[in-house]
């Protein structure tokens, strides 16, 4: 059973152009949304490197949320299909730690005109870490 009191640090690497915006809309429109997540704005989740997401978890991040332009609609063409493969790569990597930490972090597509489905992503990733508890991370590595 979750810990009751817990409350996730999520670190949020958010495309400027798609995920920003639509967050922005989304507090605007005051949504009621988690206060978990700790945005970092980036100008495509291709800008994402592998080492932001190892240094989030290392700094005490109970889970890592990158997201950005749908395919097809990255403002650098690419960027987020790079983002999607290193995404991969590192979950494959998490996955072969057995840390569980690939169940912690997360790839979404969200474009500015798309508010309301920040809001249930941000819900939906905050809850299962709410149920997965704190990252072991730390205690596991001996920080
Ligand atoms: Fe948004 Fe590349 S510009 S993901």
């Amino acid at each position: 059973m979750a810990d009751q009191t817990f409350s996730p640090t999520i670190v949020g690497f958010l495309c400027n152009w798609c995920t920003y915006a639509a967050a922005d809309s989304a507090g605007v429109a005051r949504m009621k949304m988690p206060p978990s997540v700790m945005v970092v704005r980036v100008m495509c989740s291709g800008r994402v490197d592998p080492l932001f997401v190892l240094t989030a978890f290392l700094r005490g991040a109970d889970g890592v949320l990158i997201s950005g332009c749908w395919p097809g609609q990255c403002h650098y063409k690419t960027g987020n299909l790079q983002a999607r493969r290193r995404t991969a790569l590192l979950t494959s990597i998490f996955d072969a730690l057995e840390l569980g930490m690939s169940e912690r972090f997360r790839l979404s597509w969200v474009s500015s005109s798309e508010a309301p489905r920040f809001v249930r992503v941000v819900k939906a990733f905050d809850r299962e870490i709410t149920d997965l508890g704190p990252s072991p991370i730390q205690d596991e590595l001996f920080l």
